[in-house]
């Protein structure tokens, strides 16, 4: 069975399962970011299990439940728990669930992950809009065969983060006084987290943060022509003088003293998409 088939089967049943509910916006949550469905009105909750040939989450801090309901009167699918290049998935693996999305009919994607910060004037639990980025994974999710009805052999990347959408964000973070920078995301694959040589790397090569998700998933989207927005909370510092190891608890409890921000952010995106 191709890769585009397992995709439909996919989507036909979450169709079956989901009666007629159209999400009109597509909702990746990170580590320890699953909490903003805290503020969703749940129509239905369908765990990974029940979906035909979608990966399962093996990471603790991530539930694996696909949720479609109302956040702002807007109409979401949200992902709570992602799928991670790290964890053995492969790259068809781990954005199989934008595919799914988009083919679900949402109209545009938001992405939010926790991340290192390498821009010295970063501080913990701050937010940054991605408005560009660098792969330095070892792997594409295009490579292989190409499904034209999903999209272009070779897709422009002139502006994978939609303008719009940025600009939409940057006026509620304004508004609300929230503490967000913009700037770009370096990817590499982890697990282990980067040694201060590379760090120092990652700044020369023009990063303002660098994690584990997202580049995979952004590629799909934009190759499938779905406008994307992408946040990320820094989780701990990257920098020379503030640099020490880390622990996962402290990640986790960073990108969670975050959500407030990010719940404000993403909530108020929605109501001007
Ligand atoms: N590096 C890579 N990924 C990360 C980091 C980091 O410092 N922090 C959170 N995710």
């Amino acid at each position: 069975m191709t890769h585009k088939e397992k995709v439909e089967i996919c989507v036909e049943k979450i169709q079956k399962l989901i009666d007629g509910f159209q999400p009109e916006v597509g909702i990746v949550l990170g580590t320890g970011l699953g909490g903003l469905v805290n503020e969703f009105d749940i129509k239905y909750d369908l765990s990974y299990e029940k979906l035909p040939h979608f990966p399962l989450s093996t990471v603790e801090s991530h539930k694996g439940r696909l949720i479609f309901g109302y956040l702002n009167g807007r109409k979401i699918v949200a992902m709570q728990g992602r799928f991670h290049f790290y964890e053995g998935y492969d790259m068809k693996e781990v954005t199989f669930p934008i595919r799914v999305l988009k083919l679900l009919g949402v109209k545009a994607l938001i992405i939010s992950n926790a991340a290192g910060g390498i821009n010295p004037s970063f501080q913990k639990s701050d937010l940054m809009i991605i408005n560009d980025h660098i792969n330095l994974m070892s792997g594409n999710p295009l490579i292989g065969k190409n499904e034209a009805e999903w999209g272009d052999r070779f897709p422009d990347m002139f502006a994978p983060y939609n303008a719009e959408l940025i600009e939409k964000a940057k006026s509620i973070a304004e508004e609300n006084n929230l503490p967000v920078h913009e700037g770009v995301y370096a990817a590499v694959t982890g697990p282990n987290l980067e040694t201060k040589a590379e760090y120092k790397y990652l700044s020369i090569i023009g990063a303002d943060m660098v994690g584990m998700s997202t580049v995979p998933e952004v590629i799909v989207a934009v190759q499938m022509k779905l406008p994307v927005f992408a946040v990320s909370v820094v989780t701990d510092l990257c920098y020379e003088g503030a640099l020490k190891p880390v622990e996962l608890e402290e990640i986790l409890a960073n990108a969670r003293n975050a959500e407030p921000h990010l719940s404000k952010l993403i909530g108020g995106l929605l109501t001007k998409i």
